[in-house]
């Protein structure tokens, strides 16, 4: 079975029809640029513009980049604030010609795929994936089945937003060493995640993730076994197409 999926971050809406049985893209993802500032409407284009690659007249998940409820966006750290309320299934759902939409979490999706077909498959107890990106996203999973909207990376950290000391982006714009940010915010990081939740495995995901051999290693004092996520890219579009064919999961619009 084939579902489409869409990946909202904040440079670039990606998608492609994604193959449910084997967890993969059935073709070429379509990537256009996030619209600066991305205001609902702007990037409901852009999301049309996706799927109308395609020519697609199926259900569609699709991921954003902050808390979703009942299809309702209801924080943007790194999103345009006109987010906050917007019914994003129904807007998305008006573009796409009342196509079924699905809407969650982009770290949920990313979450949703690697239990299934990434670094996370067969994991029992507490797995927490953690993207880090422009913001750090979490997904909390107990014997399999996801805690949503858990958005670990806006914990204190001495006193400051999480995701903005250990985020890849925190490690760019300051101009960290990959030494200084592995063991002085990760490491810090991760440390804290696991006093609250002492998960038997952390999932690193996110664009860094490619690079893990440069920061993994150097992480020490963490009880959880630590491995890079394995579907990268195309994990938040995956994971949206398995959300919108998944009940327990689904943040569907009403019709
Ligand atoms: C948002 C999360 C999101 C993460 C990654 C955070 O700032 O609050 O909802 O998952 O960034 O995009």
């Amino acid at each position: 079975m084939n579902v489409f999926g869409v990946d909202i971050g904040g440079s670039g809406i990606k998608g492609a029809p994604v193959d449910l049985n084997r967890g993969d893209l059935t073709q070429e993802r379509h990537k256009v640029l996030t619209p600066q500032p991305a205001t609902p409407d702007d990037v409901a284009g852009c999301v049309a513009e996706v799927v109308g690659h395609f020519g697609w007249s199926g259900s569609v998940g699709v991921t954003f980049p902050g808390v979703v409820t009942d299809s309702t966006v209801r924080t943007a750290a790194n999103v345009d604030k006109a987010w906050i309320g917007v019914d994003a299934g129904r807007l998305l759902r008006d573009r796409l010609g009342g196509l079924p939409v699905t809407v969650l979490n982009d770290a949920d999706a990313a979450g949703i795929a690697e239990m299934t077909f990434g670094a996370g498959r067969d994991r029992k107890g507490t797995v927490i994936l953690l993207t880090l990106g422009t913001g750090i996203g979490s997904a909390l999973f107990v014997d399999g089945t996801l805690v949503p909207n858990t958005e670990l990376g806006h914990l204190e950290l001495k006193g400051h937003d999480a995701e903005k000391r250990a985020s890849s982006k925190a490690r760019e714009d300051e101009e960290l060493s990959w030494e200084h940010w592995a063991t002085r915010r990760l490491r810090k990081y991760l440390a804290h995640v696991e006093m609250l939740f002492s998960p038997e495995l952390f999932i690193i995901g996110g664009g860094v993730s490619r690079k893990a051999d440069k920061f993994l290693p150097l992480i020490e004092g963490i009880r959880a076994e630590i491995v890079p996520a394995q579907l990268q890219n195309n994990a938040g579009i995956v994971g949206a197409a398995m959300a919108a064919t998944a009940t327990t999961v689904a943040t569907a619009a009403k019709p």
